[in-house]
């Protein structure tokens, strides 16, 4: 089973010690799903990385025999990535960690801040949690008909791994922003070549 239990790891990767809260920039399930509390959330985006669908996810999104497909970052350098930032208190990253122990680590990079008229507000430092292509989970690049049509067909403990991406695109267009991989997944998932 490709799986690396990252909870540990993470827990030593304790970039912002001290300090009592924490900007935590979500680029996939984050910007559709916070379950955790937070102080603050913003609109934000990171240069640098681009979002593709080439982790695998034996435990959310899909099963050891049959993995989905979800999230994380390559680098890309002048690319934006747009997603929403949360201002949290340490003590939700533990969690975090344990929800997310399938080959993500937490990095440190620095966040841009949007005001709602999308213009650039401010800057700080904020942790994301990334897969590399190191991880025992990461599948990596594939035509993208095939991306889609395995997350078309996979689902696991968090459901379909289509709601994810469909859940993905709906949350990007909201917050008025583009992904081209994103939404000619979603489309391939409403009309498949
Ligand atoms: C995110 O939405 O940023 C995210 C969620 C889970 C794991 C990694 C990243």
């Amino acid at each position: 089973m490709m799986m690396l239990d990252t909870t540990t790891l993470n827990q030593q990767r304790n970039f912002f010690d001290g300090h009592k809260d924490i900007w935590l920039f979500g680029y996939g399930s984050l910007i559709w799903k916070a379950d955790f509390a937070y102080l603050e959330r913003r609109p934000a985006y990171i240069t640098g990385w681009a979002r593709r669908f080439w982790q695998g996810s034996h435990d959310h999104r899909g099963t050891p025999e049959a993995p989905g497909r979800v999230a994380t970052l390559i680098r890309a350098p002048g690319t934006v990535c747009h997603g929403m930032a949360y201002r949290i208190t340490p003590d939700v990253l533990a969690p975090l960690d344990v929800r997310e122990k399938n080959g993500y680590l937490r990095e440190k990079v620095p966040l841009t801040f949007l005001s709602d008229s999308g213009r650039v507000a401010s800057e700080a430092e904020g942790l994301i949690y990334l897969a590399t292509e190191d991880n025992p989970a990461f599948l990596g690049d594939a035509p993208l008909a095939d991306i889609a049509y395995q997350i078309a067909n996979a689902h696991g403990p968090s459901g379909p791994n289509r709601d994810y991406l469909l859940n993905l695109a709906q949350a990007l267009r909201e917050l008025g922003t583009e992904d081209a991989h994103v939404f000619a997944l979603a489309e391939q998932l409403h009309s498949p070549s």
